[in-house]
């Protein structure tokens, strides 16, 4: 039988790469570079499965624009927000994503932004890469530390609980806000806020670990930071959209907010130009799941959906 014929949009780790070729016929560019919509639509009319990453924004207009023939979309990713569901839905194209392997690799990204948040990382770097350090003294760079200090987590899932168990080996007191309560056997001791108000008035840190929704976006804006305390330090490693970047910054400035780190941006990679000149951000370019043990996890994980689709199987990590 002919292998189905599936297009990867960007080249994956070596493993994910071996198991697709071997299983399937790969359309792909070597060259690694950004596909256009335009040539998303136009590959898809010769292949039976996308596999696709978080850059394919695959709008309405563009699933409208799908051939009839194509009915499985796999996403390389955890997130979902650049897939219409509801437009896949109506065309019976089945989506899947890679929900697990992300976690730890994000949740040590998370731990990494908030040390290097407390502890000013990104502003000695650049003491040192600038040539302009000039000696050590008592009062330079001084941040603060973790232990004892109340981390809020706004969004208690895989990745929330991960950031959880390695900021307590850190010695923070964890605070959380999510739509269900967890069970003790997953809060392992974390309070629990029935409120997001109510999490943001304790959280001296401040984790941002919740999906892109119609309900979430933009949440992080001038009346939240408000409500947390004065001078508190915020991480976001879920999506930019998130937060407003304006009150963010501006926050930023007047020094409401402490210090930001921003692994994720509304836009990227156009970040807003208010960021690149702020000292007390520590920035990364969309780095959670980039460990290979995670890459090698989501691309499996990616191609477990598109195998059980040409199996005539409910997708193991179907959205739609
Ligand atoms: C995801 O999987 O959605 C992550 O943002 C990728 O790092």
């Amino acid at each position: 039988m002919p292998k189905k014929k599936i297009f990867i949009t960007r080249r994956l780790p070596d493993a994910v790469e071996a198991r697709a070729r071997a299983n399937y016929e790969v359309t792909q560019h070597a060259d690694d570079r950004q596909v256009s919509i335009d040539e998303l639509v136009e590959t898809a009319k010769s292949v039976d499965a996308l596999l696709i990453t978080l850059n394919e924004k695959c709008r309405k207009d563009v699933i409208d624009r799908l051939p009839e023939s194509l009915k499985c979309i796999s996403t390389f990713s955890i997130g979902f927000d650049h897939i219409d569901l509801d437009a896949c839905k109506a065309r019976g194209i089945s989506v899947g994503n890679a929900p697990h392997g992300v976690t730890v690799a994000t949740a040590e990204i998370a731990m990494l932004l908030l040390l290097g948040s407390a502890r000013r990382a990104s502003e000695g770097e650049h003491m040192i890469r600038t040539r302009s350090w000039p000696g050590w003294a008592p009062l330079q760079l001084v941040g603060q530390r973790l232990d004892g200090k109340r981390l809020g987590i706004y969004g208690f899932g895989k990745i929330g609980q991960a950031l959880a168990q390695r900021a307590r080996g850190f010695d923070m007191e964890i605070h959380y806000y999510d739509i269900f309560r967890q069970p003790p056997d997953k809060e392992k001791g974390a309070i629990y806020h029935e409120t997001l108000d109510s999490l943001l008035s304790v959280s001296q840190f401040f984790s941002i670990n919740a999906p892109s929704t119609p309900e979430t976006r933009y949440f992080f804006n001038k009346e939240t930071i408000e409500k947390l305390p004065q001078g508190a330090i915020v991480v976001n490693t879920a999506r930019g959209d998130l937060v407003k970047d304006d009150d963010m910054i501006a926050a930023l400035k007047s020094g409401r907010l402490a210090y930001a780190g921003l692994d994720v941006f509304a836009g990227e990679p156009k970040i807003n130009e208010g960021y690149y000149d702020l000292p007390n951000t520590f920035l990364f370019p969309h780095l959670g799941s980039a460990a290979i043990e995670a890459r090698n996890q989501m691309g499996f994980e990616a191609l477990d959906n598109i195998d059980a689709f040409f199996a005539g199987k409910e997708l193991p990590f179907k959205l739609a």
